[in-house]
């Protein structure tokens, strides 16, 4: 072969590099807009359309090893000798060969390593469009999988592992063109030791004759970030026609009552915002470590034990993560910068289900929450991480994922209800799904929209609605409808008779109170109560020994701050048995702020670590070095 290809690749691979570095192309137009600076792929040259896997997977070495056959085609306009090139972080690539015939081996490239983005591998592709097969192996290393020792699952029986691909990590177990611009369906094959059961974000194909092979098939276009895979002792229960929940054995009977309004939750959706474009949702209840509440993959939502509250409270999450179904999966962010289009949005659908099934005074409840969670990040960002197209150029995606993409995100479409009326909003939601569905788009493409499709039914309703500063200014400078419950005013009514002396703990009226009445009780308290007066709350209430992993940690938090001995054994058992970030990072932040607090954190870290994923290990590695 003739050299052509291969400079054009170092080319490539440099200037990909050097735009990161510099985030040149960040302002650069709207074509700018739309280039994904988390990918060091060539999508706009020669792109992925479907990947099919055949992998095994191995507990002994922590490895996921097999093969990824990827149907590629050159696009229009793009030079003939333009290499195919993907993403990869960590993987070790032992053989490309062409997929289509003979097998011949293809040259390939694995160009220098980003500590970011990891490894871009360009392979020589010739013609309009073909197939190669990657063969490979992940490292033990990989930022996406979970491998869980049984000690770690609630049978503690059998290993578990599961995958994390949001935002940039589905590169450290397949290789792939890792940019949720570029939409992809797939077909898997999973290999796994026998007894164990595989399940995957999406269609199951039916099983063969070996019992130790799973196969499924994603017909719809989706972002590598959905891909989603889970293996361990795994059981199933039906909860309704088109709904179910996997779990551990001994978890799905909780799980299967917990989440029995799915059903009516997906019905509440379609009525306002079209079909629900999936077939099946199931959700799959992960071991405690999952590092975040919910990941909305396709068709299977991966969710943290921590919401298993018992009486269905803590539910919105599973409205939030369905609502995914629209926003995110069928309208997906076209780059991290526009991560807030994902979230924020979903934000606001989620409150609108949980409206629907539960009433506007749950609704309101959990949107006054979201504000207050809102406004303590927006308290610790630097001002150019409060806008929702947030500048990442150089960064970790990871750095956009505060409050801001979701509550700040959620309160403007909130505002944009307000301003132009329900009805006529959710027709302009409506449409919008419809007219992008199964596409990737960016900031500015919904501005576009609003501007063409929303704004001229009403000029002075848009007159209202500042685009710029909702888009690009830090804080809360624009005008908005402060959401309000009467419930939570009741609430803080409470929290301020005790905090002053008017009422004893024991006469305060918490009888009928709902997970969120006491979260909002408790951060009404002012940051020093005294460890004694906490003492009386606790003797009340028995909050300590709380199992609601949500009331657990917000009275942790007080706890820390107030220096609650009495809570120092349960702190160290929350941090050390729960791996939701959500409420790691919190805890620890609290921790640093005292020496003495400071040694409990690294101490607790260095026992608790180990059980982390590697997601959430990071983040509180991070915390602490910057500390
Ligand atoms: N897609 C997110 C989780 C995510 C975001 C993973 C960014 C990786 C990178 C998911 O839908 C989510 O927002 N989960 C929330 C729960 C929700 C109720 C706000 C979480 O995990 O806390
Ligand atoms: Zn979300």
């Amino acid at each position: 072969m003739h050299l052509g290809p291969w400079v054009r690749i170092a080319a490539l691979a440099a200037v990909a590099a050097l735009m990161v570095e510099s985030g040149a192309m960040a302002e650069d137009g709207a074509k700018g807009m739309r280039r994904d600076l988390h990918s060091l792929a060539n999508p706009d040259e020669v792109r992925v359309r479907h990947v099919d896997l055949d992998l095994a997977v191995d507990f002994a070495s922590k490895r996921i090893e097999g093969t990824a056959t990827l149907r590629y085609e050159r696009q229009p306009g793009s030079p003939a000798d333009a290499p195919l090139v993907l993403d990869s972080k960590g993987l070790t690539i032992l053989g490309v060969d062409k997929a289509d015939g003979g097998r011949s081996e293809v040259s390939f490239r694995v160009g220098p390593a980003d500590p970011i983005l990891g490894e871009p591998i360009a392979i020589a592709v010739e013609g309009p469009g073909g197939s190669v097969r990657v063969r490979y192996r992940t490292a033990p290393t990989a930022g996406a999988l979970q491998w869980l020792d049984p000690s770690q699952t609630a049978g503690k029986r059998e290993p578990f592992l599961f995958t994390q691909s949001e935002a940039i990590q589905a590169r450290t177990w397949i290789p792939l063109q890792d940019s949720p611009g570029v939409r992809i369906t797939y077909g898997a094959s999973v290999r796994v030791p026998p007894g164990l059961t595989a399940v995957m974000a999406a269609d199951a194909r039916p099983r063969g004759s070996d019992p130790a092979v799973f196969g499924f098939a994603m017909p719809q276009p989706i972002p590598s970030y959905l891909i989603a895979l889970a293996v361990g002792d795994l059981t199933f229960r039906p909860i309704g026609p088109r709904t179910g929940v996997w779990a551990e054995p001994s978890v799905v009977d909780k799980a299967a009552f917990e989440f029995a309004d799915t059903e009516k939750m997906i019905e509440a959706t379609e009525r306002r915002f079209g079909p629900y474009r999936w077939g099946r949702y199931d959700l799959l209840v992960l071991p405690p470590s999952f590092p975040f509440g919910g990941m909305e993959n396709p068709k299977l939502t991966f969710a943290t034990p921590t919401i298993l509250a018992g009486d269905r409270s803590l539910v919105a999450l599973v409205a939030h993560e369905l609502a995914h179904s629209w926003s995110g999966n069928l309208v997906t962010n076209a780059t991290w910068r526009d991560f807030w289009l994902n979230e924020g949005f979903t934000v606001y659908i989620e409150r609108r289900i949980v409206e629907a099934v539960y009433g506007v005074d749950r609704a309101e409840i959990e949107a006054v929450l979201g504000l207050q969670e809102l406004r303590d990040d927006l308290a610790r960002l630097p001002p150019k991480d409060q806008v929702l197209h947030i500048d990442l150029a150089g960064r970790d995606p990871d750095d956009g994922m505060t409050q801001v993409a979701y509550e700040k995100g959620a309160l403007f479409l909130t505002q944009l209800e307000h301003a132009f009326g329900r009805d006529r909003f959710d027709a302009f939601l409506l449409d919008y799904f419809n007219r992008h569905a199964f596409t990737s788009i960016t900031t500015a493409d919904f501005l576009d929209d609003l501007k063409a499709r929303l704004f001229p039914i009403d000029p002075g309703a848009a007159a209202g609605i500042d685009l710029a500063a909702w888009v690009g200014s830090p804080g809360l400078a624009v005008r908005f409808v402060e959401p309000t419950s009467a419930r939570l005013d009741a609430v803080g009514k409470a929290a301020g008779d005790w905090v002053a002396g008017r009422m004893p703990a024991a006469r305060l009226p918490t009888g009928g109170w709902s997970t969120q009445e006491w979260l909002y009780f408790l951060r009404a308290l002012p940051d020093k109560v005294g460890a004694d007066r906490l003492g009386e709350l606790d003797a009340a209430f028995h909050l300590t020994p709380r199992e609601n992993a949500e009331i657990a940690a917000q009275w942790l938090l007080v706890a820390v701050r107030n220096g609650y001995r009495p809570a120092d054994a349960r702190l160290e058992t929350f941090l050390t048995a729960i791996g939701r970030r959500k409420f790691l990072m919190p805890l620890y932040r609290e921790l640093l702020k005292t020496p003495e607090g400071t040694d409990r954190a690294r101490a607790i870290f260095a026992k608790a670590r180990p059980a982390y994923h590697p997601i959430a290990a990071e983040s509180v590695d991070k915390l602490l070095k910057s500390h």
